[in-house]
């Protein structure tokens, strides 16, 4: 079986890679270590590379077909393996990207005026997502219940009565992002908790819009479970995002995939793409496909360097940075930091990890208002930088 060597660290500056290569630019200087963006510094699986060597030899890289029979059947098994949900063929469509898919699920979606709810803090395009549309946010903002976040359902309800901006007029709701697992908080929902917010989604007659791309990233003794497959009304009812891009790190190859059982919806989408958001490109299609169909060894050694890469982090912290306080996550490869206690307002905190640790972490503001005094770090890359990453921040607290 091939052995993978996550501890060799593999250079990236200069190879126009945005985690690198965009650090001076972000973050002031030059010898920040870059620990934000959530890609990998790690190799990918070898069938990946192997399958798309063989996609060169062709030397042809003309129009493909939008949605290509095996890699379909790729996806359908790999969705029926996982999780037991029968997903039909004719329910997939390719996309390049998570992000401009959900752009266009919106638009598809809503009208100007209408309101979309999340619950921040959150993946900050997804508030970009509704605000390009038109929409109004109404945030749902997740509580930090002792040291695991749990979702208000109470406000949930409250969000779906929202005013317009002049707080006069009614808006609809038309939608709801959902975010399984969630980043950067962590969570992996739990088939009660996503049927309470689900049954909410339905009563309102909203859509759900699950973005679980990072349904397979996940630490020792949680399932993810995909929302569509909880019941054939919430299947009929929602939208599913997945990527092999997180999971298997291909981000740059723009490979995603919408699930929409609903014919309606479907077709409404379909109509909105059109002109707007093409398929995947070939060699994204091509990397789709070797990783759900030929990944998992892969996959099973990078989960377990994840457990010892967050093992080894929440012993870090907990020794030597007590005051900074790790909020375990139960999937993703992000770890949500509470840096509250150091003291800092957000632009005090961003400089000091930007200029004094010089660590070029995802700022926790980003991801909403609940996101202030936070901080995200991504802990997929080798021991040793991660090991550096943390002794940088472990000076700069001593030196407060
Ligand atoms: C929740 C979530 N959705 C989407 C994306 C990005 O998706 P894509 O690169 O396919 O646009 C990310 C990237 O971190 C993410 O965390």
């Amino acid at each position: 079986m091939e052995q993978y060597d996550f501890d060799q660290v593999i250079p990236r500056k200069n190879t126009d890679c945005a985690k690198w290569d965009a650090s001076a630019y972000l973050f002031g200087s030059n010898d920040v270590l870059p620990m934000w963006v959530a890609d990998m510094d790690l190799p990918i699986a070898k069938p990946i590379n192997e399958a798309l060597r063989r996609r060169t030899e062709h030397e042809i890289y003309g129009y493909s077909l939008t949605e290509p029979k095996s890699v379909v059947e790729a996806i359908i098994n790999r969705l029926d393996r996982l999780y037991n949900w029968k997903v039909k063929p004719e329910w997939v469509q390719l996309t390049p990207g998570v992000v401009p898919t959900l752009y266009t699920l919106i638009r598809s979606l809503t009208v100007p005026g209408d309101t979309v709810i999340h619950q921040d803090p959150v993946y900050y395009p997804f508030w970009s997502a509704i605000e390009y549309n038109g929409c109004q946010v109404a945030n749902n903002p997740l509580q930090l219940v002792g040291d695991r976040y749990q979702v208000d359902f109470e406000d949930l309800e409250k969000q779906f009565r929202p005013k317009n901006r002049m707080g006069v007029l009614p808006s609809r709701v038309k939608a709801m992002i959902l975010c399984n697992p969630h980043n950067p908080v962590g969570r992996v929902w739990t088939k009660e908790e996503l049927t309470r917010m689900g049954e909410l989604v339905l009563k309102k007659n909203a859509v759900m819009i699950a973005d679980e791309i990072h349904c397979e990233l996940l630490f020792k003794g949680y399932r993810h479970i995909p929302f569509a497959s909880i019941s054939s009304e919430f299947e009929q009812n929602s939208i599913t995002c997945i990527a092999p891009s997180k999971t298997f790190n291909l981000a740059g190859l723009h490979a995603s995939v919408v699930i929409i059982p609903n014919r309606e919806l479907r077709e409404n989408f379909k109509t909105t793409r059109k002109g707007f958001l093409p398929t995947c490109n070939i060699f994204g299609m091509v990397a789709m496909e070797a990783a759900y169909r030929e990944g998992d060894i892969w996959l099973g050694q990078f989960l377990r360097y994840m457990q010892e890469n967050l093992d080894f982090l929440v012993d870090y912290f907990t020794r030597k940075i007590p005051k900074i306080k790790v909020i375990q996550p139960e999937g993703t490869y992000l770890v949500w930091l509470d840096c509250r206690e150091l003291g800092l307002n957000p632009s005090e905190l961003e400089d000091f990890m930007n200029r004094k640790a010089k660590v070029g972490l995802d700022h926790g503001i980003a991801f909403g208002p609940s996101g202030a005094g936070f901080e995200r770090i991504n802990i997929a890359c080798s021991k040793s930088v991660l090991e550096e990453g943390l002794q940088r921040i472990e000076r700069a607290v001593n030196e407060l």
